[in-house]
């Protein structure tokens, strides 16, 4: 296919994507028709076999190797693929021609016209290709080629070209794509000090102006700087009167718009998004956005979009940060790699901070093909791409120069994170740098901890105090915390808090006449760990208490496919328990836990567990917690008291939870009546016993209101429920549906979010997981209107939604 691109006889800059029309292989013998951005292992099937190892894993403390499955998601990510396609070039072309990968797994080599283009070693990192030399009038030939080896990941990486490609033409005389960087200098009263710097390619007797665009696209600051210095750079200030600070809360963006212009004729013009805002570490105010305090609340993200794969896509993480700001998040930490651009825009426009990772491993390999072979000659490339293609986003709060890095133990460690901050620091003045520390003594004992801007550890809270007793910057970072493992509408009996969650006939005290069942998945009552982690409670008491905890980042806001644990050796199992969320996306109870303590808006009160058991269970305990922010609460099974409690901010479960633990069971209904401070009675939940199932439930969403976009890349996220007559949900059933879609839509995806099933995420058929699934309809590029049917053939039942996409 070929890509049409306009005339740029007037010079002007065009930026273009290169999405579809690709052509891929694996062996460059059979090809297939593909868009960009791709995964080419996310159909699947599922197999052990794709990435069986047998290895111990060292962060979790294993000494001896044994087998492991699902590890990276059991998926067929690994080996080779290829990938090409055609682009034209102007007739009248003379400028200045390179193309921007913002990442392809793994290893990409380019050529353009048969010729060596360039190449870059980490899947992750977003590079930049200068073709100019390469490309002629007329069509041109782009191939892409990739190397995925076996062990070079401890999750599931994704497979392709898995993040966008542009094109981006300009005139020989040219603003440096990276190099235009805004940042806030101050903020004083009623007014903002902006700095700009920006590099011009062969620059000649031109002028350059800045001028700073509010939402509404009206100028509010401008200036025309004098002449570039001998090298090309240049610098400004900018000083902006009643300026609209951008927070998580007001994510206020302006635009500043860079000209570069010869006698009135503009020759290049490069437009970047603004936030106005300041940040700022100390010991005695802790973290501050614009001056103000604030501990985060932020969860860690590893970059798949579960069913979607690594594949990027602006709607399925618009509905990731919107489903986490709901719950009152303010922060991602993206574990443990360069973000895309396109997460980075959703972030800096609905108002969520981030810490930009780049390492899981520096010089030490944590797995054999691991980013160790290439650190030595890369990372500091690696380094300097990550802080300069994203320095601009407002949202980025913090640079994060690697994770559990194993050189903690060695002064080596101390003196390449001095010099890895330090560059940082070089590329950007204007933000803190961390990194997640999982052996506090010795990184504290060589000194790694200390040089720090922001020391963060990762889970033993236990050690906290020890840490900050040490460090001379008088504050810490849960850079990773909780790893508390959980399945959506799971719970288990007896209801014990444990560090061993195994519910399979091997694991260590496993009973087999107990109603635990060998069934690989963790119980949601959220009190189950790992033997290095600990539960929600245990961390918000530290940050509660102590100032200098300036708050954390939860292992993880969803789940993510890869490291089942305490699933390992466990199958079929190939996605992990930590998320708040499913991997669908739908939430678990822990939630509403964290929402509870996070939402300042709104308040929560959610009950659980489900209260539809069978006969096993009548007159059996079966614990009711209530996750709410209010401070107390009464509980009545079939309008009978079961006591009216209060949090209790001495015991390690009562102080965030209200529970009750002796209640057994009968059919029927459970309500919660909570009050506030002052014993006023303030709202309540009820839970039914589900009927017969009568009804599926669609519940769609879509960025855009319940509509879509017709451009062939929105989404909508459909819920699928299956209730009894009155809407309470069927909470175990796993009945098998079917999906079709019609009209100006396709089918893409479908998901249950439960960690061991089997079936592909891209056949139009799933069993219901606990009641529940996402199917994901894909938008065509005509606009019309598009079918969703989902049939349950066991219950005879069907069910249709339509959605409208517009141009
Ligand atoms: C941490 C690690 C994460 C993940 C997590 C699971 O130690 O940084 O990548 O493995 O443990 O609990």
């Amino acid at each position: 296919m070929l890509l049409a691109v306009a005339s740029i006889a007037n010079a002007q800059r065009q930026e273009i994507s290169i999405s579809d029309g690709w052509r891929f292989s694996h062996d460059q013998q059979t090809w297939e028709q593909v868009s960009v951005p791709h995964d080419w292992a996310i159909a699947g099937p599922f197999d052990k076999k794709w990435d069986l190892q047998v290895v111990a894993i060292e962060q979790n403390g294993e000494k001896e190797a044994t087998e492991k499955s699902g590890r990276s998601g059991a998926l067929p990510w690994i080996g080779d693929g290829y990938y090409k396609r055609t682009f034209t070039i102007p007739s009248d072309f003379a400028g200045h021609a390179e193309l921007v990968f913002d990442g392809a797994m793994a290893q990409p080599v380019v050529t353009v016209n048969g010729q060596w283009a360039g190449c870059w070693a980490y899947g992750y990192n977003a590079f930049r290709i200068d073709v100019t030399k390469l490309v002629k009038p007329g069509d041109n030939l782009l191939e892409v080629s990739l190397k995925n080896l076996e062990e070079s990941s401890r999750w599931y990486p994704g497979a392709g070209i898995y993040r966008p490609v542009t094109l981006v033409l300009t005139d020989k005389q040219y603003i440096d794509d990276w190099s235009l960087f805004v940042r806030t200098i101050t903020i004083g009263k009623g007014k903002a000090e902006l700095e700009v710097d920006m590099q011009v390619v062969d620059s000649e007797e031109n002028s350059y102006s800045f001028s700073l665009r509010d939402a509404k696209g009206v100028d509010v600051a401008s200036t025309k700087p004098a002449s570039p210095n001998s090298d090309g750079s240049i610098h400004a200030r900018l000083t902006v009167n009643n300026p609209k600070l951008w927070s998580p809360e007001t994510p206020y963006l302006y635009k500043l718009v860079a000209k570069l212009t010869k006698e009135q004729r503009i020759i290049d013009e490069k437009t970047v998004n603004v936030g106005i805002r300041t940040i700022r570490v100390s010991r005695e105010h802790g973290f501050q956005l614009n001056g103000q305090t604030r501990k985060l609340k932020g969860v860690c993200l590893h970059h798949d979009l579960g069913p979607l794969g690594a594949a990027v896509n602006k709607a399925a993480l618009i509905r990731q940060i919107k489903i986490l700001k709901e719950m009152g998040c303010d922060a991602i930490r993206t574990s443990h790699n360069m973000p895309s651009q396109m997460q980075m825009d959703v972030c800096d426009s609905l108002g969520m901070m981030v810490m930009a990772e780049s390492f899981d491993m520096w010089v030490y390999p944590k797995c054999k093909n691991g980013y160790a072979r290439f650190f030595h000659q890369w990372a500091e490339k690696d380094i300097t791409n990550l802080v300069k293609a994203n320095r601009n986003h407002p949202s980025i709060v913090m640079w994060s120069i690697g994770n559990e890095i194993p050189e903690q133990n060695s002064e080596d460690g101390r003196l390449i994170s001095i010099r890895l901050q330090g560059l940082c620091h070089s590329l950007d003045p204007t933000r803190p740098v961390t990194q997640g520390m999982d052996r506090a003594e010795q990184a504290l004992k060589n000194g790694m901890a200390q040089v720090m801007d922001v020391p963060g550890f990762n889970y033993r809270v236990h050690k906290y105090q020890q840490n900050i007793e040490q460090l001379p910057q008088g504050f810490l970072l849960g850079s990773e915390t909780a790893s508390t493992v959980s399945s959506r509408g799971i719970y288990k009996f007896p209801v014990e808090p444990t560090d061993n969650s195994q519910y399979a006939s091997w694991a260590p005290g496993y009973d087999p006449t107990a109603i635990k069942k060998a069934d690989g998945q963790c119980s949601s009552y959220d009190v189950e760990y790992c033997s290095w982690s600990n539960l929600p409670d245990d961390d918000w008491v530290w940050q509660d208490d102590k100032d200098w905890v300036i708050g954390e980042f939860v292992w993880t806001g969803f789940d993510y496919l890869g490291e089942p644990t305490p699933y390992d050796e466990y199958w079929p199992s190939r996605s992990s328990y930590f998320g708040i969320c499913d991997l669908a996306g739908l939430p678990k109870d822990r939630y509403w836990l964290y929402r509870s303590k996070w939402q300042k808006d709104n308040h929560t009160i959610h009950l659980l567990p489900h209260w539809t058991w069978g006969k096993e269970r009548r007159g059996k305990v079966t614990p009711v917690y209530c996750y709410t922010d209010y401070p107390t609460a009464e509980l009545f099974v079939n309008g009978k008291s079961q006591g009216k409690i209060t949090k209790n901010p001495t015991e390690r479960l009562d102080r965030y939870r209200l529970r009750w633990n002796e209640v057994k069971y009968e059919p029927g209904e459970i309500k919660v009546v909570v009050y506030d401070a002052e014993g006023k009675a303030s709202g309540e939940n009820t839970i039914r016993t589900a009927g017969k199932p009568t009804q599926l439930h669609l519940d769609v969403w879509t960025q855009a209101g319940g509509q879509l976009k017709a451009d062939g890349e929105d989404l909508a996220f459909v819920t699928v429920s299956l209730t009894d007559a009155k809407g309470t949900l069927i909470p175990d059933a796993d009945d098998q549906l079917t999906f079709e879609v019609t009209g100006a839509g396709t089918f893409e995806a479908v998901c249950n979010g439960d960690a061991t099933s089997l079936e592909s995420f891209k056949r139009p058929t799933m069993k219901l997981f606990n009641g529940q699934l996402v199917v994901i309809v894909r938008s065509k590029k005509t606009p019309g209107t598009i079918t969703l049917k989902v049939n349950d053939a066991r219950r005879k039942l069907s069910k249709s939604v339509t959605i409208s996409s517009y141009r």
